[in-house]
C-alpha cells in the first residue's frame, strides 16, 4: 500500500534513472491512494525493483506526466521520489537531446542525430533537477545508483555538490567508439559529466574501451587498464573513475515459473490453434525503434515468401511491436514504413485462412509475453545494434523444453554471451534468409544442445548477479593503478 514517509526522509541508497519504474493507470489517482499508479513493466524496473524493496532504499525519476507535480510516495514498498518535467523539458530534453540527438548517436547513427543548442541547453538544465533531487534526499555517505544515457552530467553535479556521496553510473545502451562520438559539439562536457562517478559500467568490455578511449581522446585523461585518471589543472590527479563491463539480464525465476504455469502453457497453445495451428511460429518482439532491424527482417521474410522457401500456409511470423518515443519523427517514420510494408506482404501472401505476419502495434504484460515465448518455434533477434536486448534472454529462459531456436544479430550485447544463438549480420539479407530456414528446420538434438548451453549462461548470470556485481565493485577501495 502506498504511504508516505516523513518529509525530510534521507536514505543510503538511491537509483536514479530517466523514468520512475511506476506508470499512471488512472487519469484521477491521486498521490494518497496507490491506485493510481502501477509497476511499469520495463526491464530496468524488473531488474531493480527487487533491490530497491530489499535495500530500503529510494528511486529518482520522473513519473511520466508533463506539467505535473507529485510529491514523493511509495508504491510496492519502493520510495519514489519524482522529479517535475515541463512540456518544454519532455520535448527538448527527452524527445529532443536524449532521443533525437544521443540515441541514433550512440547507435552507429542508424538514423542521423541531430545536433540543436537549446536541445543541450534543456539536457544540461534538467540533468541539474535530477541531482538537485538526489542531493535533497541522500544520507551522509550514500550510494547512488545513476542509469542510462539521458542522465549523463548527473554524476559530475552530484560530486560537486556532495562530494561525500558513492557516485555509480550504468550505461544501458552501446557507447559509440571515438571517431562517432567526435561528432557531438559537447562531447567534453559529456565525458567530464560521466567521469563524476567512481564506478561507470557498461554492457560490454567494447563499450567501456569506447568510452575509455574517448576519456583520452577529448578530455587528455590518461587511462590504465580500467580506471580513468582525472586531473586537475596544475596536472595532479584529482579522482579516479572506473569503467568496465557489467552485462544486464532478466529475473530468471519469474520467467521460468511464468513458463512452467500450466495456465500460461494453455495460453500459448490457445495461441497457435488461434492462428490455425501452423507447422511453424515465428517471432519477433522489439519496441518499435529503428534500431531494432524490423525492416530488415520483413525484407527477409518477404523474400522467402516470394520464393515460396516459406508459405503461408506452414508459417506465421507473429511481430510484436510496443509503442515508444511516438512524438519523436524518426519514430513516426518508422511505424508508417514498417506498417505500409506489412500491408503489401500481407496483402500479397494471406489467404481467407492465413496471415503472412500478424503484426500487433501493443504491448502486453509479462504473462502474455511469456505464452508467446512458449508459442513460438524461432525468435527472430535482428537489431541494427543494440545495448543488451533482453528479449533474446527471455526466450531462452522461458524454453524450458529445450526446444526452439533464437536467431541473434551479432550486433546485440546478448550476442556476447549467447553463443550458441544461430548468430547473423542482420545487414546480410541472404545470410539471414539462410539462418532463418536454417531455425525452421533445425533439428531436435541440436536445438536441444544449443538451447541447452544459452539458458546454462543465463541460469547462472541472472538479474540480481548483475546488481550485486555493479554494486559490490562500487563498494571496493580503488587502489591506484599505474601499470
Ligand atoms: C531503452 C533505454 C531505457 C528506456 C527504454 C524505453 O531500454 O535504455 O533507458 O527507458 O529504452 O524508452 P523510453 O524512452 O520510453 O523510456
Amino acid at each position: 500500500a502506498s504511504k508516505r514517509r516523513p518529509a525530510g526522509t534521507k536514505f543510503d541508497f538511491m537509483v536514479v534513472s530517466n523514468r520512475l519504474p511506476v506508470d499512471r493507470c488512472t487519469s484521477e489517482g491521486t498521490e494518497d491512494d496507490d491506485g493510481g499508479w502501477r509497476r511499469s513493466p520495463g526491464g530496468l524496473v524488473t531488474a531493480l525493483a527487487p533491490l530497491m524493496t530489499k535495500a530500503d532504499g529510494a528511486w529518482v525519476g520522473w513519473h511520466g506526466a508533463p506539467d505535473e507535480t507529485v510529491r514523493p510516495f511509495s508504491h510496492e514498498g519502493m520510495d519514489l521520489v519524482p522529479v517535475q518535467l515541463s512540456s518544454d523539458d519532455v520535448e527538448l530534453y527527452y524527445e529532443g537531446f536524449s532521443n533525437a540527438t544521443l540515441w541514433p548517436l550512440y547507435h552507429d547513427v542508424i538514423a542521423p542525430p541531430e545536433f540543436h543548442r537549446a536541445w543541450w541547453d534543456s539536457y544540461r538544465k534538467v540533468n541539474r533537477k535530477f541531482a538537485d533531487a538526489v542531493s535533497r534526499h541522500a544520507a551522509d555517505g550514500a550510494t547512488i545508483w545513476v542509469q542510462d544515457y539521458q542522465l549523463q552530467l548527473v554524476p559530475r553535479l552530484l560530486r560537486e555538490a556532495r562530494p561525500d556521496l558513492r557516485i555509480g553510473f550504468f550505461n544501458h545502451i552501446p557507447f559509440p567508439p571515438p571517431e562517432i562520438f567526435a561528432q557531438l559539439p559537447w562531447r567534453k562536457e559529456i565525458i567530464d559529466g560521466l567521469l563524476g562517478a567512481d564506478l561507470l559500467g557498461f554492457q560490454r568490455p567494447s563499450d567501456a574501451g569506447n568510452f575509455m578511449r574517448s576519456a583520452r581522446r577529448f578530455l587528455g585523461a590518461s587511462v590504465k587498464q580500467q580506471q580513468v585518471h582525472v586531473k586537475g589543472p596544475d596536472g595532479a590527479i584529482t579522482h579516479i573513475a572506473r569503467a568496465q563491463a557489467f552485462p544486464i539480464s532478466i529475473a530468471v525465476e519469474q520467467i521460468s515459473d511464468l513458463a512452467k504455469n500450466p495456465a500460461i502453457i494453455e495460453r500459448s497453445r490457445q495461441i497457435r490453434e488461434d492462428l490455425g495451428n501452423p507447422k511453424t511460429v515465428l517471432l519477433g518482439v522489439d519496441r518499435l525503434d529503428y534500431t531494432k532491424g524490423i525492416r530488415h527482417r520483413l525484407k527477409a521474410y518477404e523474400e522467402l515468401l516470394d520464393e515460396g522457401l516459406i508459405k503461408v500456409e506452414d508459417a506465421t511470423l507473429i511481430q510484436v511491436a510496443s509503442p515508444s518515443r511516438e512524438r519523436v519523427e524518426q519514430y513516426r517514420l518508422l511505424r508508417e514504413e514498417i506498417e505500409g510494408t506489412v500491408g503489401h506482404i500481407n496483402g500479397t501472401y494471406d489467404t481467407i485462412q492465413n496471415t503472412a505476419v500478424r503484426y500487433l502495434h501493443h504491448s502486453y504484460p509479462v504473462e502474455e509475453m511469456v505464452a508467446l515465448y512458449l508459442a513460438a518455434d524461432v525468435m527472430l533477434v535482428t537489431a541494427l545494434r543494440d545495448g543488451m536486448n533482453l528479449v533474446a534472454k527471455e526466450y531462452v529462459t522461458a524454453r524450458t523444453q529445450d526446444t526452439g531456436a533464437l536467431i541473434l544479430s551479432e550486433f546485440t550485447g546478448a550476442a556476447d554471451q549467447l553463443k550458441q544463438a544461430l548468430l547473423i549480420n542482420p545487414h546480410d539479407i541472404d545470410g539471414m534468409k539462410n539462418a532463418i530456414m536454417r531455425a525452421v528446420n533445425l533439428p531436435v538434438r541440436e536445438a536441444r544442445r544449443r538451447m541447452k548451453g544459452m539458458r546454462k549462461q543465463i541460469l547462472t548470470h541472472d538479474v540480481d548477479h548483475w546488481s550485486a556485481d555493479f554494486l559490490g565493485a562500487l563498494n571496493e577501495k580503488v587502489v591506484r593503478d599505474d601499470s
